[in-house]
């Protein structure tokens, strides 16, 4: 098994990616916070696919967690993390402490519009600010050609690619579809904080929102379908649905019968927020 290279300074992450570039080679950059899982694995695989070298970030950034969050007991685990980088032939770790990134004297935050409204916003409205803010530092800090992110956070890849846009960073951003376990249910570090009887349950989330979908496409009036969903949702198990809305697929803006959908949701099940999306089929 290959190791990859473990680095917690900025200045030792530009040192090797400079040594990268004078050698002509492409650099692609996946950024994570950690508790890796076959999601963020098949980030690695697409980075390879598309560059010759591969940096994983994994920080856990306290400015996307409100203080009611999970902050605290968010998984961390960085050996096996970086053994499994290992397997995946990731060629370097970029594991800062939260003093490189958030020096004292530190007071900017990037606040992105657009697609960032809604959705997430409403139940975690400072988010998108902290995640905009620490992405843009670490593509400022790698200068990756490209960069990874998943589906599974459908709107955040939204913003990020916002954020790009706006600020005119040099970097593609390439989406990458979510991974699911053999019952459909999306990966995520958070699927740890689950017993038995609520990963049963969670299992459930994927089937009603493709359900709802396939409604939807078939052409189910928006309101009636997203209210049966969430029925559908309380009745397998789970205790509050944030919210389950259809938006249109790349500005997020309310769909339209006609234009390309996608059908998001967030919903409780114990003391653990899920999300989850899923195309709506075109007709
Ligand atoms: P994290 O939740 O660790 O996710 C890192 C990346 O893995 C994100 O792009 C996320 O969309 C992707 N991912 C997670 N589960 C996935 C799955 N089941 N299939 C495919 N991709 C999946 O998202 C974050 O970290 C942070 O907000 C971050 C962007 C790193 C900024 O702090």
């Amino acid at each position: 098994m290959s190791r990859p290279l473990v680095v917690d300074s900025v200045a030792a992450l530009r040192a090797q990616i400079r040594d990268w570039r004078h050698d002509g080679l492409r650099v692609a950059m996946v950024p994570t916070m950690g508790a890796l899982h076959d999601g963020h694995i098949s980030l690695v695989k697409i980075a390879l696919d598309r560059a010759e070298r591969c940096v994983v970030s994994i920080f856990v950034n306290p400015t996307q967690f409100a203080p009611t969050e999970d902050l605290d007991k968010y998984p961390r685990q960085l050996a096996r993390d970086v053994d499994r980088l290992g397997m995946a032939r990731a060629d370097l770790a970029f594991t800062p402490t939260v003093g490189e990134m958030y020096p004292s004297g530190f007071a900017t935050r990037i606040s992105v519009g657009g697609p960032s409204a809604g959705l997430e916003a409403d139940f975690r409205p400072t988010f998108f600010d902290g995640v905009a803010t620490v992405v843009a530092k670490l593509l400022l800090q790698a200068t990756p050609d490209c960069a990874i992110f998943g589906e599974k956070d459908y709107q955040q890849l939204c913003v990020v690619r916002q954020l790009c846009r706006d600020l005119d960073l040099p970097v593609e951003i390439i989406g990458a579809p979510t991974i699911r376990d053999a019952h459909g249910l999306a990966m995520s570090s958070r699927n740890a904080y689950l017993d038995e009887t609520e990963l049963r349950i969670a299992r459930q989330f994927n089937v009603i929102l493709r359900d709802t979908a396939a409604a939807l496409a078939a052409g189910a009036g928006q309101s009636h379908a997203t209210e049966e969903a969430s029925r559908a949702l309380i009745a397998a198990g789970f205790q509050k649905v944030d919210y389950v809305e259809a938006r249109e697929s790349l500005t997020l803006a309310p769909w339209h019968r006609n234009g390309e959908g996608r059908l998001l949701a967030a919903a409780w099940l114990g003391k653990t927020r899920l999300i989850d999306n899923v195309e709506i089929p075109s007709t």
